[in-house]
């Protein structure tokens, strides 16, 4: 295609021009949060036509988990930074999920005029940095992990069978026995530790077959239950209807649920909920993803950490060993998926898995 310089429009076009040139998704709210104008951007962002939505409630036309994210801050209007929220908002059966920063739109001094929200599309572009980054780092900590860990191996098992042989030459009731116990107990600790850490370097092949994710999701949260119940963990399934089969292996899929959850079971000590949730995008290259995703009401994660707690062995817990994400990133890496994660708004993490939907043979 080749693009002819044209001419730009009288003065009072131009504000129109901009807004439908801008990268930003751009939505005004009335005061009682009716939609008066979406830009280009926010239509395609959420693949709708504006002309269908101005008048319409907000919440009732994008339905989300946390609505919050088109109220500005008293304090917006004192001149600080408006925070951004990320919300996952359901469209018509479809849900997208966007990263918006609100601000009052105000005539004067006195006068509310209705909110200003841009927003961006968070799916793609910037999750897809932040986990390649993730990646990067996994790759040259994994190889030299992987020698490490073999060569720690050997030398190990030689030591706890010379601990064992020791032990066995003592009287019954000799308190050295014990002590002896007590040092092949932390050898067997690092023996598991070393075996994880194997998985992490040289991960088992996956066996793929074709699956429902959910009933992965709900086999997961059903191992859990005990936990919830003695926790106090409110669990809330919302689980896609019918998700188009994906390929995994259903195993070391259930293995990332699992480290994700008993995560935030250990980041909520005093109860609190959690909620599974499945669903189903398209990007606006094509590409297919069915969605997994955990939200917790824990204690979140310190801006500081969110960049480490993918890397081996960082871990805040005094029994962790810090591998738990690490494998997970590794696994879902393994099947072409990313993994993200995210501080809720209101308190609490969301961890998101995103693996592709096999595009059908010959097409569509
Ligand atoms: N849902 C969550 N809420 C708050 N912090 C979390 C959450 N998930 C992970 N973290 C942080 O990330 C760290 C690393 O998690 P990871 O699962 O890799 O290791 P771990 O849970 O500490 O140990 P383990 O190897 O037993 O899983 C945790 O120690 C914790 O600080
Ligand atoms: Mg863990």
């Amino acid at each position: 295609m080749t693009v002819r310089a044209g001419t730009l429009p009288q003065r009072a076009s131009i504000p129109a021009l901009v807004l439908d040139s801008m990268e930003v998704g751009i939505l005004v709210l009335d005061p009682r949060g009716r939609i008066g104008y979406l830009n280009r951007k926010a239509e395609e962002i959420l693949e709708v036509a504006s002309a269908e939505f101005i008048g319409r409630d907000v919440d009732e036309a994008f339905v989300s988990n946390d609505d919050r994210w088109h109220s500005s801050d008293p304090i917006d209007t004192l001149g600080a930074r408006a925070t951004q929220r990320e919300a996952s908002l359901k469209i018509g059966g479809r849900e997208v999920t966007i990263e918006a920063t609100a601000a009052a739109l105000r005539g004067g001094e006195e006068e509310l005029l209705g909110t200003l929200v841009t927003f961006t599309d968070y799916s793609e572009g910037e999750a897809d940095e932040e986990f390649q980054r993730n990646v990067q780092r996994l790759a040259s900590l994994g190889e030299l992990s992987a020698v490490v860990a073999h060569e720690i191996r050997n030398p190990l098992t030689g030591i706890r069978t010379t601990v064992q042989y020791v032990g066995s030459k003592l009287a019954e009731g000799d308190p050295k026995k014990e002590d002896l116990q007590d040092v092949i107990k932390e050898i067997d600790r690092i023996e598991q530790i070393i075996t994880e850490l194997l998985l992490f370097a040289r991960p088992q092949a996956a066996k793929t077959e074709l699956v429902n994710i959910n009933e992965v999701v709900e086999k997961s949260l059903d191992n859990l239950e005990l936990q919830f119940e003695e926790l106090k963990i409110a669990v809330k399934r919302d689980l896609a209807e019918g998700p188009p089969l994906i390929a995994v292996d259903p195993d070391q899929m259930l293995q990332v649920f699992l480290n994700l959850l008993i995560n935030s079971v250990d980041a909520m000590p005093e109860g609190g909920s959690l909620r599974a949730a499945t669903s189903t995008r398209r990007y606006r290259s094509g590409r297919r993803v069915v969605e997994v995703a955990f939200s917790d009401t824990g204690v979140g994660i310190p801006q500081d950490n969110l960049d480490k707690i993918f890397d081996p062995f960082f871990t805040t817990r005094p029994s962790g060993t810090g591998l738990g994400l690490t494998i997970s990133l590794q696994i879902v890496r393994e099947h072409g998926g990313r993994i993200t994660v995210r501080n809720r708004s209101q308190g609490g993490a969301t961890f998101r898995i995103t693996l592709p939907v096999p595009e059908p043979e010959g097409g569509d």
